[in-house]
């Protein structure tokens, strides 16, 4: 059985057999829809269904409430069409530049940045490399089908190896593992490049970056991708962490302002302890972002990290003028 989907405003056309997931078949059929995290947790490729009707699959409250899905709503990720449909969805520019590729890799590096951030290096099999947008991610593939996510740290040009910076997470298996038994030379397989958070270099609004923890390590590649290219919009930068260890490239983002003049860095340490020696900003870190803005209407928002920051960025930000559609987030949900 298969149900035709049409794609609203431009009017696309795609099949999808039954139980096969919405947003997959858009992206085979080469139709590019907003995502994020594909496990029905992040809210990125929501749509409106305006006729037809859905099954939600593993989508969940969170991302889409009850009240969201009586309006009719869907997470293109986890949904599958019971019915032929028309869906509302905002679509972006298609690009054979970035193919989606699955490829071995080796661990090269290991290093600590934080008692628990590791700053992970890998290398690619000789001759191959990943083309990828700044602020994209990759996802490991392990055994069993589990897969998990993590963002490029390192910009598109840099790209002789690929850099992670992969936050401990109490009980993770994965990230256990990486921090307790892993070994450089292990070898390991992902499937990227994913995700629509990238820079949009179209645009020359100022931009507000804001990032949580291990946020950082798009955020990193999108700014160094914007110096290695000479953009020159305005750029402020938002980190925030409990304590300073969090920043634990703190340096190297205050290089990026000291040497250039379009760039500021306004870290943020919402438990500063005695210990971190602090005399800068202190609170929220997208609270920050609203004390210095009364209005929000002129800017682009880049914002990644844990998805509580992310929400109350998303509403808070829009409340002072935002512009829903110039809100881009990467929220670092769990795999489900
Ligand atoms: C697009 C994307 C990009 C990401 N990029 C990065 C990155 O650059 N750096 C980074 O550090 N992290 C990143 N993350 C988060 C990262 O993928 C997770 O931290 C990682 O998958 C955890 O794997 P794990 O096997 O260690 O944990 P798991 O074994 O999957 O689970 C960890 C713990 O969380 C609990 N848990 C599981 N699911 C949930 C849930 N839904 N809600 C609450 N608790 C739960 C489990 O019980 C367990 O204790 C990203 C996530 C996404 C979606
Ligand atoms: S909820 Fe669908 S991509 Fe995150």
């Amino acid at each position: 059985m298969t149900y035709q989907i049409t794609l609203q405003p431009s009017g696309h056309h795609y099949s999808v057999a039954a139980g096969e997931i919405l947003l997959e078949a858009a992206l085979d059929a080469g139709f590019v829809l907003p995502y994020g995290c594909r496990n029905g947790a992040c809210g990125s490729c929501r749509a409106r269904v305006l006729e037809g009707t859905v099954d939600h699959g593993k989508s969940q409250n969170g991302a889409l409430p009850e009240n969201a899905r009586r309006e009719g709503y869907a997470l293109l990720c986890c949904a599958t069409a019971q019915s032929d449909l028309r869906i509302e969805c905002r679509e972006l520019a298609a690009s054979s530049e970035y193919p989606l590729k699955i490829m071995p890799c080796r661990v090269q590096e290991l290093t600590k940045l934080a008692d628990d951030v590791m700053l992970m290096t890998l290398k690619l099999p000789v001759n191959e490399r990943l083309a990828f947008r700044a602020g994209q991610y990759i996802e490991f593939m392990l055994k069993g089908g589990a897969r998990r996510a993590f963002s490029l740290a390192n910009a598109p040009h840099d790209d002789g190896f690929l850099q992670l910076h992969i936050r401990k997470i109490d009980g993770g298996s994965f990230t256990g593992h990486v921090f307790e038994g892993m070994q450089v030379k292990e070898i390991l397989r992902f499937e990227g490049p994913h995700g629509t958070f990238h820079l949009r270099e179209e645009s020359n609004k100022p931009i507000i970056f804001l990032a949580g923890g291990t946020g950082f390590a798009p955020i990193k590649s999108m700014v160094e991708h914007a110096i290695h290219n000479q953009i020159t919009r305005p750029m402020k930068f938002y980190w925030g962490s409990r304590n300073r260890a969090g920043l634990y490239m703190e340096a190297l983002a205050q290089s990026w302002a000291d040497a250039h003049s379009h760039i500021e860095f306004i870290p943020v340490l919402s438990e500063a302890g005695e210990g971190d020696q602090w005399r800068g900003r202190t609170g929220l870190v997208h609270q920050a972002v609203l004390e210095d803005h009364a209005d929000l209407a002129a800017y682009q928002v880049y914002a990644c990290g844990a998805p509580g920051m992310i929400d109350a960025a998303r509403i808070d930000f829009c409340s002072r003028g935002l512009p829903a559609d110039e809100f881009f987030a990467d929220a670092f949900t769990f795999a489900a």
